[in-house]
């Protein structure tokens, strides 16, 4: 059956050669592909605390609840962190470096000296009330130690650990100390197999490999143990579960992998066979997990990790897991939840068999012999004298070693994933529970990415809100691990460089009634003045939450709003900045209370997600502007504008376009959207806004692209054609290096609104076409934050980068190209363009949903995006081209 596989292969490889230049050729039900509502970049985080030492590769985490202490391993070094402030002073280490002897030798073996070896600490729990353990890799000889908690010292000498831990720091590996014994799973060796082990004194156990083997190149994420002999009337015995992702040993009908999820399990009590599976588990069993979306025949098959939730009893453990694609190069992440009755079922199920030794595995449909392998000692089992797993009889056993895997697939609950996510590789996951005020309880997972970012998400009825994204490092780098604490409200994530405590929600962030009921954050409730934490309210009764919907209750609530003036001349292009802090949000505007209608170029307006722009004001514009957020279909004033415009001067003279490239907008001949409107979007929350609908923004995204692309190709077009005007010694040069550099600060400042400001940036105020008649455009005022120009004329303007709405977005849109883009986006980046625009695009909020979102179809986003940050680089190039020219270098 290889070629299925390999076509399946091609095509899914295929496809992602295009998703990587155009976004997925699938679309994924818009409600599964989550957009977080909040972005907050690391210069804006409040609250957080770090922990940084010499020490790197911050990986294991021991956290206990009642304990004061957060315990860390590192490269070459535990801590003890002060749990409650784990950037205070009080840290104790304890350091353990590989000998420089060890360190030789792991290069001897032709080990890489930056990063194997040295002695990573992989392993690090509690043994018993007194004493942690602790497994470190050592520069490829695994060596274990005792650690007394109080006095934070290593209590022994290290003993030989390589049964217990791998060799290297990233071999997938998991462990548990279970009743002083400890329960590893990894590959120990060098040249081994992948095991399961439980260490003596009881007697130690393995997993089988012949003539059956029972982990195929097993790459191992989690581990847990689920008391189920508690409550159980049959007298059922504990259960470690194991979790991983393998080479697939069964074929399938309709497609096959070349690795699955999996679980597996052991029972506590296993003490090995009598003669057959003597020192081997009698009861490994293993099934595959399934996280897919059918509908796309969408497989998410690596299992990243997995975190398991205990539940008020055994049986309502849940197991929620992060489970990534098997091609490396497309980032995706799925999050499914499986509950353990459903895992049961599938070890009660049928067998899989593989009778001629080849690779196929089948359902087993023979006799079953009895008592059924693999199952725990229980009452019935008892009742016939089979006090232990050595008493049972040979065939049972037999069975068991060469039936390992079951037949039955572990479906999601729900059948389906909570989430789905393009662009982004989730590594580590923690999921905290709540009651909210509703009286429900609701699961609040938080989510580390590859890059150094936290999703906290709250899950609705099977479907997760993204309240916000955080940026927890600044530089990118992997989450390694997760811990979240409901003693100390706070989440801990670990990482190459440092470990980082979080509060589990920060609610002063929003500032208005509206804001904090729309995050649906349910640690958040508004009181009627602030946002707090409900937690920390002694009387809960006032506050206002909505998780379920996210719309109701601040329906009495009276926010003030800001009224800004503008006072500009008859003609001037002007910009009235209005930034949303939601990503979920999308922007109205109103003129005396009546709403703009068709924001098109003969309308004189046009719109984006940070401003609305005024083209060649008339007189009859004049008035109050408001701009509102909508969100959950809910309108929410922003700020107010008063515009004023005057006709202080004659009109201007006929543009006569110049070397300048602004004017190149201004005198394009129009292919403007009203000539084409653009057809009803049925998503859109707005029927009005015509063009924020997703159609139109994608028409935006992909013009600008070809337009950025032409935009060289053009400049000469039309400076050849304006040449009259023009003197080519005048002419500057694109500074790019000096725009690239300026443009993800301005990226930053528009995803990131209030969080990042930073004083360089430069503002647009209000924008003119006029130039005067040798070609050069008058008006470049120096310093005028803040001010309304009286000039009218293209005026940049270094901002001071205070309050919030005080940056100005840049010119209008470039002319559309023709439409028939449209209907094709999947081919439009073939021009090399895309190497530069998308990788510009998923700066913007460092996990990139904007990218593919760009191309999504007309109605799968509610969103729409800012053409003034495609603008804003336009308008850098050419600040560059106005204030540093340089005429000898003119490549135009
Ligand atoms: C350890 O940290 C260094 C520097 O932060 C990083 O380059 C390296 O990839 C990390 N290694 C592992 C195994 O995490
Ligand atoms: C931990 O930090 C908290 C808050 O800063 C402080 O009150 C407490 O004394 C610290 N505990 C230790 C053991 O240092
Ligand atoms: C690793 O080994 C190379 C030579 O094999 C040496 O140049 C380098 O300094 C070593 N690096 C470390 C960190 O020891
Ligand atoms: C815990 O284990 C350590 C190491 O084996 C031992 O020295 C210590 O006495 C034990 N403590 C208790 C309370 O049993
Ligand atoms: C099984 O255990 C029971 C009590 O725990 C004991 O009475 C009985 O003799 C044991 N049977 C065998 C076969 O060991």
């Amino acid at each position: 059956m290889q070629r299925p596989r390999s076509s399946a292969t091609w095509l899914l490889l295929l496809s992602c050669c295009v998703c990587a230049a155009a976004g997925y050729p699938f679309k994924p039900p818009l409600d599964l592909d989550v957009t977080p509502r909040i972005t907050v970049l690391s210069s804006g985080l409040q609250g957080c605390r770090r922990f940084q030492s010499s020490a790197v590769n911050y990986s294991t985490m021991l956290l206990e609840a009642d304990s004061r202490h957060l315990f860390v391993g590192a490269r070459g070094a535990v801590f003890a962190l002060n749990a409650s402030d784990i950037s205070s002073s009080s840290a104790l280490t304890i350091e353990w470096e590989a000998s420089s002897e060890q360190k030789l030798q792991c290069m001897l073996k032709g080990k890489d000296n930056k990063t194997e070896c040295y002695n990573h600490i992989r392993f690090l729990q509690r043994f018993n009330s007194t004493h942690l353990y602790m497994c470190g890799t050592y520069a490829f000889r695994p060596l274990c130690a005792y650690i007394n908690e109080k006095r934070f010292v290593m209590s022994s000498q290290p003993e030989d650990g390589k049964d217990k831990c791998p060799y290297g720091p990233t071999m997938g590996y998991t462990g548990l100390i279970i009743d002083q014994q400890m329960y590893t799973a990894s590959k120990y060796s060098f040249r081994g197999f992948p095991d399961i082990r439980r260490n003596s004194p009881m007697p130690a156990l393995k997993t089988e490999e012949a003539p059956t083997r029972w982990l195929n190149e097993a790459d191992f994420v989690g581990s847990a143990l689920v008391t189920e002999s508690s409550g159980s009337s049959a007298g059922d015995d504990d259960k470690i579960y194991f979790f991983f992702t393998e080479k697939s040993q069964e074929q399938t009908t309709t497609y096959s992998h070349s690795r699955v999820a999996r679980v597996a399990r052991v029972c506590k009590g296993d003490r090995g066979g009598q003669f057959t599976l003597q020192k081997r588990w009698t009861s490994f069993l293993k099934a595959r997990l399934t996280c897919s979306l059918p509908e796309y025949d969408f497989h998410f098959n690596v299992l990243r990790s997995m975190f398991v939730m205990p539940g008020r009893t055994p049986q309502e453990t849940l197991f929620y897991g992060i489970f990534g694609l098997e091609w490396k190069n497309v980032k995706a992440s799925a999050v499914c939840r499986f509950s353990l009755p459903e895992i049961q079922q599938a070890f009660q199920g049928p067998y899989m068999e593989n009778q001629d030794s080849g690779s196929k595995w089948k359902e087993y449909t023979g006799k079953i012999p009895d008592p059924r392998p693999g199952t725990c000692i229980t009452n019935a089992l008892r009742a016939r004298g089979i006090n232990v797993s050595t008493s049972l009889p040979d065939d049972v056993l037999d069975f068991v070693r060469r039936h390992p895997l079951m037949s039955q697939q572990v479906q999601p609950l729900d059948r389906r994933p909570l989430l789905f996510r393009r662009t982004t590789d989730y590594t580590h996951m923690s999921v905290h529970m709540i009651q909210g005020l509703d009286g429900q309880t609701y699961h609040v997972l938080y989510m580390g990415t590859d890059e150094g970012w936290l999703h906290k998400a709250v899950e609705v009825e099977g479907q997760l809100h993204i309240i916000e994204e955080l940026q927890v490092f600044e530089e990118p780098q992997p989450v390694n691990n997760l811990r979240v604490s409901a003693e100390q409200m706070s989440v801990y994530v670990s990482s190459p460089s440092g470990v980082v405590q979080l509060p589990l929600s920060y609610c002063a962030r929003y500032t208005s009634c509206y804001d904090c009921i729309f995050s649906r954050d349910p640690h958040c409730g508004w009181n009627g003045a602030r946002c707090v934490d409900v937690m920390s309210q002694a009387n809960r009764s006032n506050l206002i939450q909505d998780i379920q919907h996210g719309r109701t209750g601040c329906e009495n609530t009276q926010d003030s709003v800001v009224l800004r003036s503008r006072s500009v001349r008859v003609g001037d292009d002007v910009l009235l900045q209005c930034e949303l802090s939601s990503n979920l949000a999308t922007p109205l505007w109103t003129l005396d209370d009546s709403e703009l209608q068709g924001y098109g170029l003969n309308s004189g307006f046009r719109t984006g997600t940070d401003g609305l722009l005024i083209i060649e004001a008339r007189q009859d514009q004049s008035g109050l502007y408001t701009c509102y957020a909508v969100e959950n279909s809910i309108k929410v004033a922003i700020v107010n504008y008063n515009v004023t415009i005057r006709l202080d001067l004659p009109p201007p003279p006929p543009v006569e376009p110049t070397g300048d490239t602004y004017n190149f907008y201004a005198t394009l001949p129009p292919p403007t959207w009203s000539e084409k409107p653009p057809p009803p979007s049925p998503a859109s929350l707005l029927p009005h806004s015509e063009l924020l609908s997703p159609k139109n923004m994608q028409a935006m995204y992909l013009s600008l692209i070809t337009i950025l692309g032409g935009l060289c190709l053009v400049l000469t077009v039309v400076l050849v054609y304006v040449g009259v005007c023009l003197r080519v010694g005048n002419r500057g040069k694109y500074s790019l290096r000096a725009a690239a550099a300026a443009y993800p600060v301005n990226k930053r400042h528009s995803r990131s609104r209030k969080q990042s400001r930073s004083s360089a940036h430069m503002e647009l105020k209000t924008i003119s076409s006029h130039c005067n008649g040798n070609g050069v455009c008058n008006g470049v005022s120096k310093q005028h934050n803040g001010n309304i120009q009286e000039g009218g004329f293209l005026q940049i303007v270094p901002g001071e980068g205070h309050t919030l709405p005080n940056k100005e977005p840049p010119p209008p849109a470039p002319p559309l190209p023709p439409t028939p883009l449209l209907s094709s986006p999947v081919c439009e980046f073939p021009n090399g363009l895309s190497a530069t625009l998308p990788s510009v695009l998923r700066r913007m909020n460092g996990n990139s949903y904007v990218l593919l979102r760009q191309s999504d179809s007309e109605n799968t986003s509610p969103l729409c995006y800012s053409f003034a940050e495609e603008l804003n680089k336009i308008l850098e190039k050419r600040k560059h081209t106005q204030l540093l020219p340089r005429p000898d270098e003119s490549s135009v």
